[in-house]
């Protein structure tokens, strides 16, 4: 099943549903299962990350892994409820190569992130944020090109297709960073985050 319900669906569940049996790229060959977004349909902020791992596949959300953790202290320190936040990914499907027992992580291709954009294009009509906050280099890529680069306009209030948006790292660059600049990378994202928190009307 390809993603022609992106575009026909009205709301959230009819969406998830309808995702859960997407084959629009092979992604959903060796996966788990389909990890939409969630939140509240009505949510004012967006976040937006990469694809999700190991954790969200056998869960089946977004951010639950150790990225999503780090991801929710950040969220706090910037006085941000995830509860409030409408949390997604630009690829839906965990990609990932077998090495052994354990499933490593790989960057998600172009033509995966293409395939699987209607499905995002569908969360911002139903759910309408006035702010998207982009989780690192693959989301902002996705949606302001290829040649944008996180690091000069990380923390940047940017407009895009009618949203304001904030870039900032993907939280899981925080948890490669060297353990003595580890607190230093930390603050840098709360800070990014809570420019953000100030954008919601
Ligand atoms: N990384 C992401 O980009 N998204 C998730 O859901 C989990 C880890």
């Amino acid at each position: 099943m390809g993603t022609d319900a992106a575009t026909e669906a009205t709301d959230l569940d009819e969406l998830r549903r309808a995702a859960g049996h997407c084959t629009a790229c092979d992604l959903y060959r060796h996966a788990t299962r389909t990890v939409f977004g969630e939140g509240p349909s009505d949510a004012q902020l967006m976040l937006i990350g990469e694809q999700p791992g190991d954790r969200e596949d056998e869960e089946g959300r977004p951010f639950v892994g150790p990225a999503g953790r780090l991801l929710d202290r950040a969220l706090e320190q910037a006085g941000i409820r995830r509860a409030d936040v409408y949390l997604t990914n630009v690829v839906k499907h965990f990609a990932f190569e077998q090495r052994g027992a354990r499933r490593i992580h790989r960057a998600p291709r172009a033509a995966e992130i293409r395939a699987c954009r209607p499905w995002l294009d569908a969360e911002l009509r139903v759910v309408r944020p006035d702010v998207l906050g982009l989780l690192g280099a693959t989301a902002a890529q996705a949606l302001l090109g290829r040649s944008f680069r996180i690091t000069e306009h990380r923390g940047e209030v940017l407009e895009w297709e009618g949203y304001e948006l904030v870039p900032t790292v993907h939280p899981s660059a925080v948890l490669r960073t060297p353990r003595e600049q580890r607190h230093e990378a930390f603050d840098a994202l709360v800070r990014d985050l809570t420019v953000l928190a100030g954008r919601v009307r």
